[in-house]
């Protein structure tokens, strides 16, 4: 895979190849998150997209690159459900076939969704990784769609960035959640071609820490065990292009236990009227417990997601 193809230049052209299919989300000032951490906090809300996640943006951005006759043979992929929402919505804006690997136990708001997509889900396996593999074995002459290793997928997730700069021309940090690295090696390849001044600080969740781990290590590790609520970052291990922008990019990592995410979707729905899902509201609770700014710091914090279920929300009201 070309490394070399994810330039500023290749995400601003996904931007502008995006444009006709989704609006820019808004990023958001907020009072009452700047007057809990006295720096300055600007919310971007990923929630509000089509399927309630960034993830629509790389998977159109691949469906765009495709070849008519490739489309006419579908497309294929695995995902814990935000990835299969966004490659259910790609096929359906084309017109084109699609399946989607979940694990056993995806989030059934997310499964339900990609169902009213028109795309067919197989369940299969204990994990994504299982997911995965099954969907690799069965993918025939569909176009695979890799939920964050392909450099069309991180391209797109990239113009989040360049809605960013669009409205905050200036801003010291952006928290950004990490899964398999697409978000973040899209955010962070952009903004250190075009701001290198800007600190990109990635959040996992302390059970499953890939990234970081790998990124200690200089190489790639993968995780024995992977235990964490949030079902969009429980990656094993990151991908291999993912990583490597990420080696060169991200300024640091930082971890956040369960019941931060938790307490974070819940100030978040008190203080915003928001919703966010637990790996949507990672690097919230990574702003309000694990990064310490510098006073009047401006920190951009994504929302990733919203795809939150009533069980999981029931428990975050309940968190003190
Ligand atoms: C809501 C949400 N946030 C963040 C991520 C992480 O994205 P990536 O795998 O590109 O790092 C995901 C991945 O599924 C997600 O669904």
């Amino acid at each position: 895979m070309e490394t070399a193809s994810i330039t500023a230049a290749a995400v601003e052209q996904a931007a502008a190849d995006l444009a006709p299919y989704l609006r820019p989300t808004p990023l958001q000032f907020s009072r009452a998150f700047t007057a809990k951490t006295r720096c300055e906090v600007h919310l971007k809300l990923e929630g509000v997209q089509p399927i309630r996640a960034f993830k629509v943006r790389g998977a159109l951005n691949k469906v765009i690159g495709m070849t008519a006759e490739e489309r006419a043979h579908g497309v294929i992929t695995a995902s814990a459900g935000n990835h299969g929402q966004g490659v259910a919505y790609a096929a359906l804006t084309f017109g084109i076939p699609a399946t989607v690997y979940v694990p056993l136990n995806a989030n059934q708001l997310k499964v339900e969704s990609i169902k009213r997509m028109g795309a067919r889900v197989v369940a299969h396996g204990r994990s994504y990784q299982e997911a995965f593999l099954e969907a690799q074995r069965n993918q025939g002459g569909a176009t695979f769609v890799h939920a964050y290793d392909d450099a069309r997928v991180i391209a797109g997730q990239g113009t989040l960035a360049v809605e960013l700069l669009a409205d905050l021309p200036a801003f010291d940090t952006v928290i950004v959640p990490i899964g398999g690295g697409g978000l973040i090696a899209g955010v962070a390849g952009y903004l250190k071609e075009k701001t290198p001044g800007v600190k990109v600080v990635g959040v996992e969740p302390a059970g499953a820490a890939g990234m970081k781990r790998s990124l200690e290590a200089g190489q790639l590790v993968t995780l024995e065990r992977v235990q964490t609520i949030a079902d969009g970052l429980a990656a094993s291990r990151p991908g291999i292009l993912t990583f490597e922008i990420a080696q060169r990019c991200v300024d640091e990592v930082v971890l956040v236990e369960e019941a931060e995410m938790l307490r974070a979707i819940r100030l978040y729905f008190e203080w915003e009227h928001l919703l966010a899902e637990p790996a949507g509201a990672a690097a919230l609770a990574a702003l309000l417990y694990r990064y310490a700014p510098a006073p009047g710091e401006r920190v951009v914090v994504i929302l990733s997601g919203a795809n939150i279920t009533d069980e999981v929300m029931l428990r975050a009201l309940k968190s003190r």
